[in-house]
């Protein structure tokens, strides 16, 4: 377990999530601001789960976690990210639309702001969303990060908003 909230609790994703995972990176906000990785089937989702977020857990010791109601419905998922091209963590999330604009994500987010702070003493910790992903925006203000400056992800890439939630970026 990582966090519980009033409402919530963030755990680890496991390969037995891969049904919830399948359903949360077709849904179309995620295709629309996140992008479309290709997973079709339980298989795809299970690899995902082992490449992406379990991969993460083991190089960095954090990385995106599952976000379940406290009756154990799966709702979204939250958590942190190592960019290749980003000095410090940055923090992600995403939700099914059924379960948005309930301020679900706010709470979860909340939970892994002060995860990184107080259980992996991270000072700083960073965001990229798309300009017109504006409940993302909406969202990263409200946890206290500020806009830094415009950037890439890589050469060919769109531009994004850089967020921060330290002045010195
Ligand atoms: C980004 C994303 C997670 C934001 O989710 P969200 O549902 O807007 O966020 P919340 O759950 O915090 O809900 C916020 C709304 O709930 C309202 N709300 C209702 N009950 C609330 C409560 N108890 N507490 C707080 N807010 C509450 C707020 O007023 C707010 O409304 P507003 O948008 O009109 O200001 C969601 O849009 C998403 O999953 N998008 C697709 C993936 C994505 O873009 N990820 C980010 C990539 S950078």
């Amino acid at each position: 377990m990582i966090a519980t909230t009033p409402r919530l609790r963030l755990e680890k994703l496991a390969l037995t999530d891969a049904l919830f995972v399948l359903k949360l990176v077709n849904e179309p906000g995620w295709i629309r601001f996140i992008g479309d990785r290709g997973i079709r089937n339980l298989d795809n989702a299970e690899t995902y789960i082992i490449t992406g977020p379990q991969k993460s857990y083991a190089d960095h010791g954090f990385g995106l976690f599952k976000v379940s109601l406290l009756d154990g419905t799966p709702i979204g998922m939250c958590g942190l990210l190592q960019r290749s091209y980003l000095e410090h963590p940055d923090i992600g999330f995403a939700f099914l639309e059924d379960y948005s604009g309930m301020g679900y994500a706010l709470e979860a987010a909340t939970a892994t702001m002060e995860y990184a702070r107080d259980t992996l003493g991270l000072k700083t910790i960073m965001a990229t969303t798309l300009p017109e992903n504006e409940r993302s925006i909406r969202l990263l203000e409200k946890l206290g990060l500020r806009f830094i400056r415009l950037t890439k992800t890589s050469l060919d890439g769109p531009e994004v908003k850089l967020f921060s939630n330290s002045s010195e970026d």
